[in-house]
Order: C-alpha cells, then structure tokens, then sequence
C-alpha cells in the first residue's frame, strides 16, 4: 500500500507575463476570479481532495499570496469591533485552511527548480504538485482519482488532456500507452515539441502525484527547454526507472493566466455561485438576446 499523501506543493512564482498589464504590480495567483483569488481555488481544491499541508514556492514580489493565508489580525479585530462576525470569521478561517508555508525562489530558473526547493519541506513523502494557473472546477474529481491511483500504483501519477496537435507546443506532452479506465502507462515525455516532433497529442496539465524519488532526479537535471530546469525533463528520468501513470481528463480546466480562458472561468464560476448565480444567469440570458439575438 503506497503512503497517503498528505503535501502539496504549489509553485507560484511566475511573473505572469501572459496577464500584463494587470500582472505587472498584482501578481496573477491574486487576480479574482468572482470573489476569491485564483490561489484560494488551488488550495481549496488540495484540501478537498484530503491534503492539509500546503507548501508555496512564492518570490519577493509575491509577498500578497503567502499574506492571503495568513492572520490579518488589525483587520480580524476591525471587524469584530464593528460587530461584522461572520466576515472576522472569514478572514481568520483563510489561515487556518490547511498548514500553509512558502519558502521563496529567488532567481526564475525553471518549474523544476521551483519544485527542487520542496524538498526539504516534503522530506521523503510522494506530494502533490498543482500548478496554479490551472484552476479545476471539477469538485476535486481530478486531484481525488490521482491521489486514488498513486494509492493503488505507488507511481507518479501525470494529469493529461488531448489537445489540437496544433496547441501543443505549449505544453510538456507525453506518449502513453492504455491501462486501465481513464489511466495510461507514460512512455515519453517532452516539453514543448513543435507539432512534428510531438509523440502525441496528449498534453501535461498543471496536476502531479510525485514519489518523493523525483527531488534526485530534479537535482541532476540540466537546463532544457528555453534553458531552464524542466520538471518535464526530471519525470522523464523518473518514469525511465520506475514508471508514471497518466491520468488522461478533459473537462474542467482553465487555465487562468490566459485572457481568453479566465474570462471563462469567471462566468462558470459565477453560474455556480450560491449567491450571485441566479441573478448573473437571468443577466447572461438578457445579455445574449440583445447582442446576439438568441
Ligand atoms: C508548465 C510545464 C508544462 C505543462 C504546463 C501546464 O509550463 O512546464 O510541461 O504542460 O505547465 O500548464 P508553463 O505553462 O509554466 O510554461
């Protein structure tokens, strides 16, 4: 039986170029998507699937995401003083949401040397790693049936979804071969191929199950695609020597450091919503018929 996975490592040290201009004093894991910033989803969603220790790879400009989780203890007791309970609540409830701690990274050498500086924190656990750009609006059944899988395997577990062969250089892409229901055995692993060099047409999402093996071969990699540390380059060795699962998905995702597809996420989120939700799709439905005569 492999060991439960209790870790989850988020990197969020990207500048967010992607996203400029709002990106350029805000970092993007800070941008609302409805009423919450993207991290806050990322978390929620390792804690939901039973993780309670949560590890940011953040940087000196990312001071407001490791705060977001942190006691606001001035602005707790406004609240309470102005008899705003539930709001104090709220607040306080953010930093107690899982067992947050960030450990920095300094110069932006790659997403393998962002997840290498885990290793001290994770120790010789397997971990989550979640990508915070991809944000899931699934209930968790993605992270959940990784965690299954690894539990059941004792291999990484890779989440993949099919792309046009057209998009997927911008992505790390693995060939796999069929196992078992939505699981594939990975076979090769690159990171952003040119359309005729790609092995298939299955691209690596932001969601990882890692055996704790994978900081050694992090810690042996050199510089790879746009010479940086790629954590693609590292699962590589990994699955050579002991083998990696894929976890092939295709609903749910967005990836929020996109313009187009966090407006899309907006609007499904704000659908879902408890309070807004009703009054915003009466909104939606009036807003289709006068511009688009629906
Ligand atoms: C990273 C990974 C890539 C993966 C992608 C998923 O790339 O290096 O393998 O497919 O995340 O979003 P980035 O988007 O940071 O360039």
């Amino acid at each position: 039986m492999a060991q439960v996975v209790r870790k989850a490592v988020i990197p969020a040290a990207g500048l967010g170029t992607r996203f400029l201009p709002v990106t350029k004093a805000v970092p993007k894991e800070m941008l609302p998507v409805v009423d919450k910033p993207a991290i806050q989803y990322v978390v929620e969603e390792a804690v939901a699937a039973g993780i309670d220790d949560v590890l940011l790879v953040s940087s000196p400009y990312k001071k407001p995401v490791e705060d977001h989780f942190d006691r606001a203890f001035e602005l707790e007791r406004r609240l309470e003083d102005k008899g705003k309970h539930a709001d104090a609540a709220g607040v306080r409830a953010l930093a107690e949401i899982a067992q947050v701690a960030s450990v920095r990274q300094g110069e932006p050498l790659g997403l393998g040397h962002a997840v290498s500086l885990a290793r001290r924190h994770v120790g010789d656990e397997p971990f989550a790693v979640l990508l915070p750009d991809d944000i899931m609006v699934d209930g968790g059944e993605l992270l959940r049936g990784m965690l299954a899988a690894y539990g059941e395997t004792g291999r990484s577990v890779v989440a993949l979804k099919e792309f046009p062969m057209s998009e997927i250089s911008s992505y790390g892409c693995a060939a796999a071969e069929p196992h078992a229901g939505n699981l594939v055995r990975v076979t090769q692993l690159v990171e952003k191929p040119k359309p005729e060099d790609a092995p298939s047409n299955l691209a690596v999402m932001g969601r990882y199950v890692f055996a704790p093996a994978i900081f050694g071969d992090l810690a042996e990699v050199r510089p790879g695609h746009g010479g940086e540390i790629q954590l693609t380059d590292a699962m590589a060795t990994l699955m050579a020597r002991e083998g990696m699962f894929g976890y092939v998905f295709s609903e749910g995702r967005y990836d929020i450091g996109q313009k187009q597809d966090f407006l899309r996420a907006t609007v499904e989120l704000a659908l879902e919503h408890p309070d807004l939700g009703p009054e915003f799709r009466q909104f939606l439905v009036d807003l289709a018929k006068r511009h688009l005569g629906l």
